[in-house]
């Protein structure tokens, strides 16, 4: 980051993300080229970074979308993404959001239990439609990843274990309602070893050779996202090497390849901007407190995330200091024992790697307006969300004044 950034975050005040497109096409073309050779879909989740601008950029370059939810289904198609790319997954769709998958039919209805089977079979008899589904099946393997974003063992609430997808699976084949194409898994994210995902790999296309053994023709092998990425010092998945072991592992089938990655397209794209306030000194310990807050990037607070924090332009000796916001919670903190120069009221910090569950994990506590976002795309920038105003805030309550 250098003076440049200083300008261009000037023009658009703090606290601000701003995310950079170029790197996000690369990343995209980098893993998309990865799986050169096999029938494969990459479908971005919306989650990570749901900006529709975001999402936008993915699809012309030919993304798909996995969803979790039908706001984030709608956000998909606003977009721009093709129907028959968007995948909707999650643990708890109500009936309104199955409904509404199936009338604007997506590819694929991603099933986490027996009983939600039962639901959308119930839902597409009603509409008088076939549901195309997939199974998510839960492998029971270790990720070797934060508890907190670990979803692959028996213990997490994801998923179904493998003689349950089986059964599942002909009951579904029988079903005039229901359509199984697809399977899938997802272990957890932020991972940073391949064997974990080799493994699971493995097990779920030996249940999908098994299937076809019995006349369940599975066309779509979901490898979920969970790609790791450079936060400091990580050692990171070449996408090479993820698509060898998947290829490696569906050997003789023929299926389509999706995965799922959000955190690889967008992390090291984005970046937090923020404004220093104060410093202050509490019994030798140093603070620097500045606009930004928990409630615009909550991942050092909620996962004591290690997240790159700079002073941009700012020379001199550093001492280390804890960078805090203004929310009233003693776990609102961007990081602890930051080397920084001595700072002055407005100088900026920018926070690295802020581009996936970033924005998308902002709230409104302490009625702080959610920052703007901008992105940069060759050499120009542009807004893609108007910073939140105090009266977007109440919009929805202020009726009810009595
Ligand atoms: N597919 C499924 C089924 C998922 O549950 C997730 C993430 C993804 C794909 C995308 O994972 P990614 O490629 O981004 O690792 N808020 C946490 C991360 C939660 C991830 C939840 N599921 C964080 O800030 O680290």
């Amino acid at each position: 980051m250098n003076m440049d950034m200083k300008v261009l975050v000037e023009k658009y005040g703090t606290p601000l993300y701003v995310y950079d497109f170029d790197y996000i096409e690369n990343r995209y073309t980098t893993l998309k080229e990865a799986f050169a050779g096999k029938k494969s879909l990459i479908n971005y989740a919306v989650k990570a970074n749901s900006n529709l601008s975001v999402i936008q950029h993915l699809a012309k370059l030919g993304a798909g979308a996995d969803c979790v939810s039908i706001g984030e289904v709608r956000r998909a198609m606003d977009a721009g993404v093709d129907k028959y790319k968007i995948i909707f997954s999650g643990v708890g769709k109500r009936d309104d959001e199955i409904r509404e998958a199936l009338e604007k039919d997506i590819l694929l209805l991603n099933l986490e239990s027996e009983a939600e089977m039962k639901r959308v079979e119930m839902v597409a008899k009603a509409l008088g439609k076939e549901a195309r589904i997939s199974i998510r099946v839960n492998p029971n393997i270790d990720p070797q990843t934060h508890p907190y974003i670990s979803t692959g063992l028996h213990e997490n609430k994801f998923g179904v274990e493998i003689d349950m997808a089986k059964r599942m699976y002909i009951y579904a084949n029988k079903s005039e309602f229901l359509n199984p194409v697809g399977i899938h898994f997802h272990i957890g994210s932020q991972l940073t070893k391949l064997e974990p995902i080799k493994e699971a790999a493995v097990i779920v296309a030996d249940l999908v050779r098994s299937l076809k053994a019995i006349k369940i023709d599975i066309k779509f092998f979901d490898v979920g996202g969970g790609i790791g990425v450079v936060y400091s010092d990580e050692v990171t998945i070449p996408a090479e090497a993820y698509t060898q072991v998947i290829f490696e592992a569906v050997k003789g089938l023929d299926v389509t390849l999706l995965c799922e990655p959000g955190r690889y397209m967008v992390a090291n794209a984005g970046a937090f901007f923020t404004s220093v306030l104060y410093e202050k000194v509490n019994d030798g310990k140093r603070f620097v407190i500045v606009d930004g807050a928990m409630n615009d990037l909550l991942r050092p607070s909620l996962y004591n995330a290690y997240h790159k924090i700079e002073a941009v332009g700012v020379e001199g000796e550093t001492t280390s200091a804890d960078v805090v916001g203004p929310v009233c919670e003693s776990g609102d903190f961007f990081g602890k024992g930051v080397q920084l120069p001595a700072l002055e009221h407005n100088d900026l910090l920018v926070i690295q790697s802020a581009g996936a569950y970033g924005f998308t994990m902002a709230s409104n506590y302490n009625t702080r307006n959610k920052p703007a976002e901008v992105a940069l795309e060759a050499g120009v920038d542009r807004v893609i969300r108007k910073r939140e105003t105090y009266e977007d805030q109440v919009r929805l309550e202020r009726e009810y004044l009595k």
